[in-house]
């Protein structure tokens, strides 16, 4: 199998679900980040095809979801001579690793990670934050959208990072915790088999805080199930129309007013997109009353549009291009598998699974 050459860097390994096109979330919590770091690092992006299996998707749509994801890493520049990019599914060596180290995660824990509460409560209808989720679930015994897979999520997550051995896993805010977990079943595993095989892989944000991206209808996070996304497919139109209908307030009354928390989510897109100096143009303008949240939309549009628009353009060329998409793919698992097995070498026998 084919091996890059690693030239001593660090090692970065991210990856984002195969659930949909990709939101500003995404492109400013991770995708950004691998575009900016792929210059200096020894970098692996893939995509998480067997996580997206833990929400049932139509078997037809997440194959499609691969190749759009796919097309969208390449869209925004990630480059194929200077990344190993790879589909998870891939590289079989990731779920027998899964497997191993799922002998050494605690269902406790795996019950009480925020992502599996939280899905596990939407799965069952629950809205309340009420922690006896867990009696919940087990009460409910056939509801298969509560599944093991979703339950052992952190394990398959850990098993993508360790088995690159990675030093840096650029993510958004949201999957600290994974990272958190990925870091304690890493020492687990050193402290059982008294070896120090494996390193506590980070998060990497240029020196500042992880990034989360609010969504436009004035609550938490963007995000696919939330509904409130802007896309880096999204044409003109449909981008001006979704950030004119942003949700905001009926505008300060009194200089020096606090800033509701959907303006606060404007402001924070636009520190994102538009630059500090033209947010701090609009926040002073908040502050004085004599802002027009109309004008700040337009520019907010205007400035979205210029990140955007040259990425769809590149996107509907690639994705139409299945042989390149294939091409970039079948490279790129192959280079992840030759450092995959490596690994999984070392682990089976650290486990003491040798053949007789
Ligand atoms: P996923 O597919 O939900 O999201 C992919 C990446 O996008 C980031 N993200 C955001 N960042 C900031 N603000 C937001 N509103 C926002 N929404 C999404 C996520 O933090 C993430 O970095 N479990 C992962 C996929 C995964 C993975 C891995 C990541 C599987 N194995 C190994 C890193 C390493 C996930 O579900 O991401």
């Amino acid at each position: 199998m084919e091996q890059t050459q690693n030239d001593n860097k660090k090692i970065v390994l991210s990856g984002i679900r195969s659930t949909g096109n990709l939101h500003l979330g995404n492109y400013y919590g991770a995708l950004s980040k691998f575009v900016r770091m792929q210059d200096d690092y020894d970098c692996r992006f893939f995509i998480a095809d067997l996580h997206a299996l833990t929400t049932h998707p139509d078997p037809r749509t997440l194959h499609e979801n691969v190749k759009d994801i796919l097309a969208e890493y390449l869209a925004a520049g990630l480059d194929p001579e200077k990344n190993i990019i790879y589909v998870q599914s891939d590289v079989p060596e990731i779920s027998e690793m899964y497997l191993l180290m799922n002998m050494h995660v605690g269902i406790g824990e795996l019950m009480r990670t925020a992502s599996f509460k939280d899905k596990a409560r939407k799965a069952l209808g629950i809205n309340s934050d009420s922690d006896d989720i867990e009696k919940d679930i087990i009460g409910n015994q056939t509801n298969q959208r509560v599944n093991a897979g979703l339950l052992t999520y952190p394990t398959l997550m850990a098993c993508d990072i360790l088995i690159h051995k990675a030093d840096f896993v650029p993510v958004g805010k949201d999957q600290e915790q994974h990272l958190e977990l990925t870091r304690r079943f890493a020492s687990r595993f050193n402290n059982f088999y008294k070896t120090d095989y494996f390193g506590k892989p980070v998060n990497f944000n240029f020196g500042g805080d992880a990034v989360k991206v609010p969504g436009l209808d004035g609550s938490g996070k963007m995000g696919k199930s939330e509904g409130n996304c802007i896309y880096l497919i999204d044409d003109e139109k449909t981008l001006r129309k979704k950030v004119m209908r942003a949700v905001t307030d009926e505008g300060p009354k009194t200089p020096g007013q606090p800033v509701s928390q959907p303006v606060e989510n404007l402001f924070t897109l636009m520190d994102l997109v538009s630059g500090k100096e033209t947010t701090d143009q609009y926040r002073a303008a908040y502050a004085d009353c004599s802002i027009r949240y109309g004008d700040m939309k337009k520019q907010l549009a205007e400035d979205i549009l210029k990140v955007t628009l040259p990425i769809r353009e590149r996107i509907l060329d690639i994705r139409s291009n299945e042989e390149y998409l294939s091409k970039v793919v079948r490279r790129g698992a192959e280079q992840a598998r030759a450092y995959a097995a490596d690994t999984l070498r070392d682990v089976r026998e650290i486990m003491g699974i040798r053949r007789i």
